[in-house]
């Protein structure tokens, strides 16, 4: 009930279970309609035909979840007693939403008192109902930490892998994030070229090893290209064939978070549907855009396109113009783009052939590119951006652009020690 609206949650939540207890098919409508929203990729929701007298029984035999929803039609005296016994038969440390007839503070208080979340009177709005739960479970489990940042592209070849592997790169060399850069291409990837590594499988085996839960197959597939960051040591799937769903790529997903506090996901030639389900749950969008009229005309179709599926919203699309200067007069200018698109550019990437195709003929981190200064300079607001935490760029404002300290913190800090 919170009698004060609560903030938006804007994370993917950590994996839970969440079991709801309603007889009303309109609550279980809404609950169900709520495993769409891409915060709760990670969480498995079951609703059950039944009131708290039925918990009660159910987790007298069966282990409780994470979180366990009633609805109740009967808030008398006796209630709060019956809450009681469905206490005793949960684990320590469930969390219990009640859903009720009508509003009522005293017992919203009372019902928060015994370690009830929150109390909320139906019917229910969809929005404050997954919010709530978004913050119950945050408050029990906290942050996955995780975040999934998609990079796309409205057509070919505007540089979205080049993007995309630049931003992992200052992720997990400059920012010192533990990154995982999965390329969704498949038998169109150019990731092997661009991180030079001789790869030891195909997307379609790493996606079966994900879905069929082999750990030690799986782990064997990845090659850590730094310290720091890691990519999925596949190619030579078949290019005229296409033999991943995008279930799978999500299942696939779903265990480099566990696993990854950062994931850039590069959907440059990949699928629609797999575009699509990466789309609708990263936490973070880079749209990349030449200044060429087709590419910007495409781009503000795509961009209709993203925000539908990202519940009408585009707070956390970011559009970056790369190539800048490429095609001289006939360029769209930046102003003219930006109203055309109704968004800001987020960033400006000029044409620069003597570092990113040399960096891919290299097989060369950006990071370590004499010619990348300037570049990554810039790029890395965004990626700070991108993740969605502001304390990452103090950190490395301490830091030198390699990730080390400059000499003078470090002879300061060794004269400190002494
Ligand atoms: N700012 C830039 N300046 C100069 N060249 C660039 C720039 N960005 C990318 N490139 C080059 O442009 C080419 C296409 O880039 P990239 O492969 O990253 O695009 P893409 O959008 O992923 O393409 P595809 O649709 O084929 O997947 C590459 O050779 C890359 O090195
Ligand atoms: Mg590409």
């Amino acid at each position: 009930m919170g009698a004060e609206k609560k903030a938006h949650i804007s994370t993917l939540l950590p994996q839970a279970r969440i079991t709801l207890f309603t007889q009303d098919d309109t609550t279980r409508g809404t609950f169900e309609s709520i495993a769409d929203d891409w915060r709760f990729a990670r969480v498995k929701m079951d609703a059950q035909d039944g009131d708290v007298n039925d918990a009660i029984r159910f987790y007298a035999e069966y282990e409780s979840p994470d979180l366990i929803i009633v609805q109740t039609d009967n808030i008398d005296d006796h209630f709060p007693a019956l809450l009681e016994d469905l206490a005793t038969n949960c684990r320590e440390g469930t969390a219990a939403i009640v859903i009720g007839p009508v509003n009522d503070v005293n017992l919203y208080r009372q019902l928060v008192g015994m370690g009830v979340s929150d109390y909320l009177v139906r019917p229910l709005d969809k929005e404050v109902f997954a919010n709530d739960i978004a913050g119950t479970l945050l408050e029990k489990l906290g942050e996955s930490g995780s975040r999934l940042i998609a990079c796309v592209g409205a057509k070919g070849g505007v540089g979205v892998s080049s993007m995309a592997q630049a931003a992992a790169t200052i992720s997990a060399e400059t920012l010192g994030q533990k990154t995982f850069l999965l390329d969704a291409a498949a038998g169109w990837s150019t990731l092997s070229v661009g991180m030079d590594f001789e790869p030891s499988t195909t997307m379609q085996e790493a996606v079966q090893a994900a879905v069929d839960e082999k750990q030690d197959s799986f782990s064997r597939m990845i090659l850590e290209k730094t310290d720091k960051l890691s990519v999925l040591s596949s190619a030579g799937d078949p290019m005229l064939e296409n033999d991943i769903d995008a279930d799978g790529y999500e299942t696939l997903l779903e265990q480099l978070m566990v696993t990854y506090p950062v994931v850039v996901v590069d959907l440059s030639a990949c699928t629609p549907e797999i575009k699509k389900a990466v789309l609708a749950r990263a936490n973070s969008v880079l749209l990349v855009t030449t200044a060429a009229l087709t590419s910007v005309r495409a781009t503000r179709t795509l961009l209709q396109e993203v925000k539908r599926l990202r519940g009408d919203s585009d707070e956390d699309v970011r559009i970056l113009l790369n190539m800048q200067g490429m095609a001289g007069k006939t360029e769209v200018p930046k102003a003219q783009i930006e109203e055309g698109l109704e968004k800001a550019l987020t960033d400006v990437v000029p044409f620069e052939p003597s570092l990113f195709p040399q960096a891919e003929a290299q097989g060369a981190l950006i990071t370590h590119m004499k010619a990348a200064k300037n570049t990554l300079q810039k790029l890395e607001n965004l990626v700070v951006d991108l993740i969605g935490d502001r304390t990452l760029k103090k950190e490395s404002a301490d830091k030198g652009a390699d990730g080390k300290k400059p000499l003078l913190g470090a002879v300061l800090s060794g004269l400190k020690k002494n």
